[in-house]
């Protein structure tokens, strides 16, 4: 499969078949893509809490709010991503030129996650909605929570849409 082949066919599930649980063999090789992602100084600074169950329900209830994430609770999989310390170059990188590479090195890390449950037949949607605090005390995290992903199987009627986004021209410029 080419990498777009996966990229179209990635996209946020907010429909999930409930009776369906993710297999642990997937879980498992959706990890460990995100353990090859690449990262500033090759620190790695995350960590993954795969939540199932009732604590997957538990986290779940945790997205919501204002109306969103209401489909949460039907996935049977969360993982949740944690921020852990820099090492010692990243950190000395981040301050010197005021970048938050600890973040970027998050959001790589989810595209991974995703592009491979994409692979594996599963949907995940990526949320940037949760209750922080917690979510940390539920799953014993030390580290500030930056994003969880909610992991299962689409139900049937989920249909492949079409991709909305910016014209290439609003993207990008080529100069020289
Ligand atoms: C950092 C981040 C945070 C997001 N937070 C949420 C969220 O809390 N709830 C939700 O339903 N979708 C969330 N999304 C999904 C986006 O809405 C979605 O990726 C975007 O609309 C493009 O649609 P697609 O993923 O189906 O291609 C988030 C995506 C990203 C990358």
């Amino acid at each position: 499969m080419r990498f777009t082949d996966i990229a179209m066919e990635r996209q946020s599930c907010r429909n999930y078949n409930e009776d369906r649980p993710v297999e642990d063999e997937k879980i498992r090789a959706i990890i460990e893509a995100a353990q090859i992602a690449p990262s500033a100084c090759n620190g790695q600074p995350y960590f993954f809490t795969v939540c199932k169950g009732e604590i997957a329900k538990q986290v779940a209830e945790l997205t919501k709010g204002v109306g969103l994430n209401k489909f949460a609770t039907q996935a049977p999989v969360m993982i949740v991503i944690s921020e852990k310390p820099y090492v010692k170059s990243a950190a000395a990188g981040a301050k010197i030129k005021d970048n938050d590479y600890r973040s970027i090195d998050i959001g790589i890390a989810a595209a991974y996650i995703t592009a491979e449950a994409t692979t594996q037949g599963l949907s995940t949607c990526i949320l940037g909605w949760f209750d922080d605090a917690k979510i940390r005390k539920l799953c014993d995290i030390d580290g500030k929570i930056r994003l969880v992903i909610t992991v299962g199987y689409a139900n049937e009627e989920d249909k492949l849409r079409q991709k909305k986004r910016k014209d290439l021209s609003e993207l990008m410029k080529e100069i020289g």
